[in-house]
């Protein structure tokens, strides 16, 4: 038996708060009665529905993708361009799983995704923002005192970036570029090719490297795999 709001939280309804208060709102029933008061316990036998929507409940699954170029980071794409979601379903994933956080249309690298909603959302909160890094090629060549502004912090969209870290990889003085590893524990949209901007080196490549414990160990551009289960704990851990 789990609390209700929790077990909405893990069928991706909202987060634990937003589902008591949608509980408290009456928008909730429990084998077919609404129900408002907080604190009542729910087994798999029960019928939980929102708003008239029966809640789906499966089995939690995690995979861990190398996302290619060209690909959207979503469920489903309105202009019809391949997501994420769709290169799991075409190797035969069949439960509905969701990106945690978003990689742009022309990043690559390291993306989870998984129908765990309320790890999802606990990852994806500012309070537990976990720590990324990006392999950035950009325009110029950077210097110590830009890499220093990365790390300090820069202005995007009139608020200061928390405290990152950057190091310079190497540049390439014929083509003017240079490589910059960026480790960064925001989640902002666009962070990192805004965070270039502002230091006046836009970002020619973006790739992630890693997502807080993860990385691609030996994963292919569109390959997959399924986290293993201290993988999961420890991404549990980190986001209690
Ligand atoms: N920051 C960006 O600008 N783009 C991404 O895809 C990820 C982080």
């Amino acid at each position: 038996m789990e609390r209700l709001q929790k077990v909405m939280a893990e069928a991706g309804v909202a987060s634990r708060r937003a589902s008591e208060k949608l509980i408290a709102s009456g928008h909730v029933q429990v084998n077919g009665k609404t129900v408002t008061e907080m604190g009542i316990k729910v087994s798999e036998h029960d019928e939980v529905v929102v708003d008239g929507v029966p809640l789906h409940r499966e089995a939690h699954v995690y995979y861990l993708l190398n996302k290619p170029r060209s690909v959207i980071t979503s469920a489903h794409d309105d202009k019809g361009r391949r997501t994420v979601v769709d290169i799991l379903k075409e190797e035969g994933v069949a439960e509905r799983v969701y990106p945690v956080g978003r990689l742009d249309y022309d990043t690559t690298g390291i993306l989870l995704l998984t129908n765990d909603g309320e790890l999802a959302n606990r990852l994806m909160h500012p309070k537990f923002e976990v720590e990324k890094t990006y392999i950035a090629k950009v325009r110029g060549i950077v210097n110590n005192n830009d890499l220093k502004q990365l790390r300090i912090g820069v202005e995007v969209n009139g608020r200061l970036t928390k405290k990152a870290k950057s190091r310079l990889i190497e540049t390439d003085h014929k083509k003017q570029t240079s490589l910059v590893k960026l480790t960064i524990h925001e989640g902002r949209y666009h962070q990192v090719k805004l965070m270039f901007d502002a230091i006046h080196h836009p970002v020619i490549k973006l790739h992630r490297e890693t997502y807080g414990p993860l990385d691609l160990n030996g994963l292919q551009s569109g390959e997959f795999r399924e986290l293993k289960q201290d993988e999961v704990k420890l991404l549990k851990r980190i986001s209690k």
